[in-house]
């Protein structure tokens, strides 16, 4: 064996071949699966696009650092399939530009956090966690509730996520502030449009139960209780199927 090797190493063109001929090993090793992967990722025409009010709540996500506690992203193991529920699926992630499935695990997962608590549970907790988790060890947030949402540049943020392929359209994007505005506030005449252009699915409510303000609040609400609810394709096949 190294008998071969050595007498390889003196040739030149020989070795060349020889480390062409390993490396490609690697090579396909990586790249053959990306031709079956239109069969790997499944489709979920239902998917809808988040909300101006819910893109301003995952802007607030990111920026506060959630993302370093908190994973979003439930993998194929037993043990998180029953304590998060369906395991995450690639096209759930669709629409997330930069993802956000995390590395560390602090707090649990929230990829499937969307509904599993009122919003009052949702507001409390962020201001301070201890008052409804007595043992927790989450920051709180409580400026949260204070902090006016700034809504004027969401429409530069829809049309960023349209250039990386979210299809939000002109509508959408002209309209982005006034739709954040209607989503917290049910009874004012911005509320309707919203319902038009995100579809019936969309929750327009007072997150932070304060209708006549739209806060920071407001909008993490807004995204922690769509997380896992823009397509139901996740609860197709039947997860636990062994059982
Ligand atoms: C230092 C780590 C840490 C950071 C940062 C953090 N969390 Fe947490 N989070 C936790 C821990 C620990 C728990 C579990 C105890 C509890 O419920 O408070 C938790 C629980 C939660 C829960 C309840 C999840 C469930 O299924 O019960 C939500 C929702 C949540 N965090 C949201 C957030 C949001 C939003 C942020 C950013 C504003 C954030 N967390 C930042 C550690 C963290």
């Amino acid at each position: 064996m190294f008998g071969f090797h050595y007498r390889l190493e003196r040739k030149a063109i020989g070795l060349v071949v020889g480390i062409i001929l390993v490396a490609s090993i690697g090579g396909i090793v990586e790249i053959a699966p990306l031709f079956t992967i239109h069969q790997t990722v499944e489709d979920a025409p239902d998917m809808r696009v988040y909300t101006p009010l819910e893109i301003a709540g995952r802007n607030i996500y990111m920026r506060e650092g959630c993302y370093a506690c908190h994973s979003q992203m439930i993998r194929t193991l037993r043990d998180e399939v029953e304590r998060y529920g369906p395991y995450s699926l690639a096209v759930e992630s669709k629409y997330d530009h930069p993802m956000l499935w995390g590395s560390k695990r602090t707090g649990p997962d929230l990829a499937r956090v969307g509904g599993k608590y009122s919003d009052e549970w949702q507001v409390a907790h962020l201001v301070d966690p201890r008052s409804v988790v007595p043992e927790s060890i989450m920051p709180a947030y409580d400026w949260l509730s204070r902090n006016r949402l700034k809504t004027d540049n969401l429409g530069e943020d829809l049309k960023a996520l349209r250039t990386v392929g979210v299809p939000y359209s002109e509508d959408m994007i002209a309209n982005a502030s006034s739709d954040a505005h209607g989503q917290a506030a049910p009874d004012s005449k911005e509320a309707e449009s919203v319902v038009t252009r995100y579809g019936k699915e969309t929750s327009v409510r007072p997150f932070d139960g304060k209708p006549e303000e739209l806060t920071e609040m407001d909008a993490l609400v807004a995204y922690l209780q769509i997380l896992g609810r823009l397509t139901d394709a996740a609860k197709k096949p039947v997860a636990t199927a062994e059982r």
